[in-house]
């Protein structure tokens, strides 16, 4: 018998079909729209995080995450080359060879380190058309001893920028507990000590980018998200009923709310779902940095935002508990926050 190997990522299967195989191929009522990826020219809002003007910035903050739960962030600090070695060192990875690759493989989604692919293959019926390295990156003395070590400056290039996004995540935070009227630390306190996840999001190109998704609806389990995105479009961001493609800006990073700040908001603030198209012509890349609260915090409605016209709106819950239904239950249109939510 001939001696078939099993595959198990899709980076190297991606450049040698010309049709898509079937299955990642999408029912016909959750297919992308690809004239929507090439027409759009609305955006996002965009935050300067030094606006001399403190005030104008948690407004703009606030506008933002009560009309989109999503913006732009630029002058945030993050130097150029640190952010330009962390996208070269991402390609490089994605160009070893796959049996060097493979040395990082695990479909374990409670390992802290781990190459795979599309999303939870152990639960999902389609696949989605990426490959993602996943890191996670504090306290980094804990992790970075199982990161990668080819190319060889992987490590280093990567303990930089997450060392770096640690500052500015914390920063953003601090911003969007002011823009709820709450003290600057609370976001901060509430999520006990924060974690901090990454993840290598490697999209190869698509003969078919119709049919298939680089990753489905969903909204991010996380307490806010940092995406950096190469040059090549494919996030889009649901907004009043419609897909807005996030264009992609040099020197810009997008940052979306996740559940756990709708929780601590009372639903003033939204975790709204996006997606990843793909395309024909160009791989893409995205990196996303993602704040969790620790696995011990117990995540629960502010009490300031409490009050007879705001009932609370979920019950308190350890963030463990929720995590773990998140990767049980695959990436779905209904968001994991159905199950903490009461019924008033
Ligand atoms: C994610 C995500 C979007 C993108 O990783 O959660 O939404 O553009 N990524 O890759
Ligand atoms: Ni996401």
């Amino acid at each position: 018998m001939a001696n078939t190997k099993p595959l198990l990522l899709l980076t190297d299967l991606a450049s040698t079909v010309d049709r898509v195989p079937s299955n990642f191929i999408r029912p016909l009522s959750d297919r992308p729209n690809l004239q929507q990826l090439q027409s759009s020219t609305a955006s996002i809002p965009i935050v300067d995080l030094q606006d001399p003007n403190h005030s104008h910035i948690v407004q703009n903050i606030a506008h933002a995450c009560r009309n989109y739960g999503f913006f732009q962030i630029v002058n945030h600090g993050i130097p150029e080359e640190v952010v330009s070695k962390m996208v070269n060192v991402s390609k490089e990875f994605f160009r070893l060879p796959e049996s060097e690759r493979m040395k990082n493989y695990s479909d374990d989604p409670s390992k802290a380190t781990r190459l795979s692919t599309s999303f939870n293959v152990k639960t999902e019926k389609v696949s989605n058309w990426r490959d993602y390295l996943r890191l996670h990156c504090h306290p980094l003395q804990d992790y970075i001893h199982e990161w990668p070590t080819n190319p060889p400056s992987f490590r280093d290039d990567v303990a930089e920028y997450s060392r770096r996004m640690r500052g500015l995540g914390l920063k953003v935070m601090e911003a969007i507990s002011e823009s709820l009227g709450l003290e600057k630390e609370y976001i901060g306190k509430a999520l006990g000590e924060p974690a901090q996840h990454m993840s290598i999001n490697y999209y190869p190109r698509c003969p078919e980018p119709e049919l298939t998704y680089g990753l489905p609806s969903h909204s991010d389990p996380t307490a806010i998200t940092i995406l950096l995105q190469n040059e090549v479009p494919g996030l889009q961001v649901l907004h009043n009923g419609h897909w807005l493609t996030v264009n992609p800006v040099p020197n810009t990073f997008i940052v979306n709310i996740g559940d756990q700040i709708q929780v601590i908001s009372n639903d003033r603030y939204k975790s709204v779902l996006h997606r990843a198209l793909v395309n024909s012509e160009k791989e893409r890349m995205s990196i996303p940095t993602f704040y969790f609260p620790s696995p011990d915090a117990v995540i629960k409605p502010a009490p300031q935002l409490v009050d007879n016209d705001h009932p609370a709106q979920y019950t308190n819950y350890e963030f463990s508990e929720f995590y773990n239904k998140f990767w049980k239950r695959g990436l779905s249109k209904e968001t994991c926050l159905d199950m903490f939510k009461l019924q008033n």
